[in-house]
């Protein structure tokens, strides 16, 4: 199953580059899915769960599908209907669905993240470490802002995203954040 996800997913991130010159895989998700593969074998959640959530994390924005609507919400539909149609179990497609759906913003106190659910959140605020690209992006293409309202505008959606990392990760990223806060 993993492949087929894969291979839909860059697929129409390639057609997403033809029309707006950004590779939603090459740049941003498939550091998710390493990043969340590692998370899941340390903590020991449930690998192919968290991979096809980890690339069909954003699918709701590569598809610009209902844009005025939430992405979660959306890509947890898309996921859905994608994996619906492959045969895949109806249990794990709830799993990945609430993956989708938490994988960013606040969540409401009640939300308790099941395992999968927390690395798949985890690794797209990580991800970030190893690729900034995705934040000028939308910055530059998205908002379309000036050069500095564009450096402002990064380092705000940096700290907004590392706000979210677990409390147990940060201690391993707070140096990071510091030296490339201060490159921007
Ligand atoms: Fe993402």
């Amino acid at each position: 199953m993993i492949d087929s996800v894969k291979h839909y997913f860059i697929d129409i991130s390639n057609q997403y580059e033809n029309k707006s010159g950004y590779n939603y895989w090459d740049n941003h998700v498939k550091y998710v899915m390493q990043i969340a593969g590692d998370l899941a074998k340390e903590v020991g959640a449930e690998l192919e769960i968290v991979e096809i959530s980890a690339i069909l994390h954003d699918v709701a924005k590569v598809l610009k599908l209902r844009e005025n609507e939430s992405h979660n919400l959306v890509g947890a539909e898309v996921a859905e209907e994608f994996l619906l149609n492959e045969g895949y179990d109806k249990e794990k497609i709830e799993k990945v669905k609430k993956c989708i759906l938490y994988h960013s913003s606040d969540l409401d106190k009640s939300v308790k993240l099941s395992k999968e659910e927390w690395c798949v959140r985890n690794a797209d605020i990580i991800s970030m470490f190893h690729n900034i690209t995705i934040f000028y992006f939308i910055a530059l293409c998205e908002y379309q802002l000036s050069y500095n309202e564009c450096r402002l505008c990064v380092k705000e959606m940096l700290q907004n995203k590392y706000h979210h990392l677990d409390t147990k990760l940060k201690k391993q990223y707070d140096d990071a954040l510091r030296i490339i806060y201060d490159a921007i």
